[in-house]
């Protein structure tokens, strides 16, 4: 894992906002939500009764734990690494640990995020609720990490849950895969949680709640631009705007300008320029189906060995096996 200073963060922070506003379809990179800020809201937006996700993802931990821990053929006298993509809070992966570690497996838990403050807050919490697990919590973007999960040879059970696929346009997912794939080794295990295509009267409140909770969500990039960067971005320019297409199975966000307006920023040493009603692209959340599932592993070294649904179907985790 390459731990990144402060500055080099900040740089390329920087950088991928310039190249994003720079573009005549201009866009941001999603990873950039989580700041502390961010990472409370994304914790609002899991309690929230429109965000079905986290809820079914949970239903599934917590009346399948049996299933999915046999899904990853674990021997309970070899010890294997349990990696977390994204781990957030860790909510749901709390059930399985309880349950792993109850069982006498051997295994250590860790967690990668993009978000430092989540990490040290998701140690801190498992210390105090689970003692027995022993958590190595790793810094960084899903890229970052891929080089350093080679490095070990024991076995391992890689955890990406909670839709955050969904965040990769399908060639990135696919490319992504591909290479977590040829980081691991046969009969590794990676479970993929994946929100289902389903009906934009379900989908798109997910993402355009009644509280306004994924609107500050949405708007906090700004704030973090403004914090971050110097940038000059006035909130009240910029309305939350999210859509969903149900045939292509895709949701996604836009920052709105509400007016004409510039704006400057700091640490690119340039000025964006915003026409009334210009959007910016600041997030993907695709939904799947096994048919999309099975094309993203297409060039990869994975096979679907599972499939575990809530009881609504409204969202899966696949339980892939490398080859
Ligand atoms: C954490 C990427 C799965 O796309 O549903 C929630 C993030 N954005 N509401 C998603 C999110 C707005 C979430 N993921």
């Amino acid at each position: 894992m390459v731990i990144k200073e402060m500055s080099k963060m900040i740089e390329e922070f920087a950088n991928n906002v310039d190249a994003g506003l720079s573009q005549s379809e201009k866009t941001l990179p999603s990873k950039y939500f989580y700041d502390e800020k961010g990472d409370a809201l994304f914790i609002e937006i899991m309690a929230m009764p429109e965000y079905y996700l986290t809820r079914c993802e949970m239903e599934i931990f917590s009346t399948q734990t049996r299933a999915l821990i046999e899904s990853f053929q674990a021997d309970k006298n070899v010890y294997f690494e349990l990696i977390e993509l994204g781990a957030g809070d860790g909510s749901k992966t709390r059930k399985l640990l309880e349950a792993l570690s109850q069982e006498g497996y051997q295994f250590d838990y860790m967690p990668v995020d993009i978000s430092k403050n989540a990490l040290d807050q998701l140690e801190q919490s498992l210390q105090q609720s689970l003692p027995q697990v022993s958590v190595l919590p790793k810094h960084g973007d899903y890229f970052d990490m891929l080089g350093s999960v080679k490095d070990s040879h024991h076995p391992k059970i890689v955890l990406f849950l909670g839709s955050n696929i969904g965040n990769m346009t399908d060639a990135i997912a696919s490319e992504f895969l591909y290479q977590l794939g040829a980081n691991l080794s046969k009969n590794d295990k990676l479970l993929l949680g994946t929100d289902l295509i389903k009906s934009a009267d379900i989908v798109l409140p997910a993402y355009n709640d009644e509280s306004g909770i994924t609107h500050a969500f949405n708007m906090n990039l700004l704030h973090r631009m403004n914090v971050e960067l110097g940038a000059t971005f006035d909130l009240n320019g910029f309305e939350h705007a999210p859509e969903y297409c149900e045939q292509e199975g895709i949701a996604k966000s836009f920052l709105l300008s509400n007016c004409v307006q510039s704006v400057e920023i700091e640490a690119t040493g340039k000025t964006y320029h915003f026409e009334v009603g210009e959007k910016i692209h600041t997030e993907t959340s695709r939904k799947y189906s096994d048919e999309i599932i099975s094309d993203l592993l297409l060039k990869t070294d994975f096979l679907v060995a599972a499939k575990f649904t809530d009881k609504n179907n409204y969202y899966a985790d696949y339980l892939l096996h490398r080859n």
